[in-house]
Order: structure tokens, then sequence, then C-alpha cells
């Protein structure tokens, strides 16, 4: 699987079941990590696991702003994450 190589991911939820794996399945593939999750703790612990690859950030997926960035920078956005 070559299309993450060298690719941005953001991972919402990244701290999450569903998101540490992706965040550990696309770095094995060759991507960049952002691991994006409202608990920055969680964020944190998913980066650790892969500190060559990833980026924790604390920030609400949901709003606006999150979501215009990741349309920006031209990166795969993954959505682990309820949204209520
Ligand atoms: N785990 C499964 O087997 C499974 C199966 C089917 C569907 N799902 C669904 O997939 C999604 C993820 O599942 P999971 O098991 O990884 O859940 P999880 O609770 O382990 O992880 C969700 C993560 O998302 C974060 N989060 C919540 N709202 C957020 C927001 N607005 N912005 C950023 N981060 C936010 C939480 O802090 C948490 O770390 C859920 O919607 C779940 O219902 C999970």
């Amino acid at each position: 699987m070559d299309r993450p190589k060298g690719k941005v991911v953001f991972l919402n939820g990244g701290g999450g079941v569903l998101g540490r794996a992706s965040a550990l399945l696309f770095a094995q593939e060759g991507a960049r990590i952002s691991v994006v999750d409202m608990v920055k703790d969680k964020a944190d612990e998913t980066e650790q696991l892969i500190p060559e690859a990833a980026l924790s950030l604390a920030s609400d997926a949901a709003s606006w702003l999150t979501g215009q960035a990741m349309v920006l920078d031209g990166g795969i956005s993954c959505n682990y994450f309820t949204i209520s």
C-alpha cells in the first residue's frame, strides 16, 4: 500500500481504540500522522508509540476550523469519533 507514503494523515479521535490502531498502520506505511483528540493525554499516548511519525494535537475535530485546516493541507482525514 503506497498511497499513504509521505502524506500527512489527520486521525481524528486518534487517542481512541480505532484511531490508535490506524496510527500504527499508517506509520508502518510511511505516513506522518497528526493525532487529533479532544483529550490531549490520549493523543500523547498514541504519539509516544510512534514518536518518529506522529505529532499529537488537542482539538475538537468537529469544529469548522479543524476541518478547514485538513482540506487546505491536502492530507488524508480519518474520523474515529462519534459526533454528538
Ligand atoms: N471499537 C469498535 O470496535 C467499533 C466498532 C464499530 C464502530 N465504532 C465506532 O468508531 C468510533 C471510534 O471507536 P473507538 O472504539 O475508537 O472509540 P474510543 O472511544 O476508543 O475513541 C474515540 C476517541 O475520540 C475522541 N473524541 C471524541 N470526540 C472528539 C472530537 N469531537 N474531536 C476529537 N476527538 C474526539 C475521544 O477522546 C476518544 O479518544 C466510534 O464512533 C465508535 O462508535 C467502533
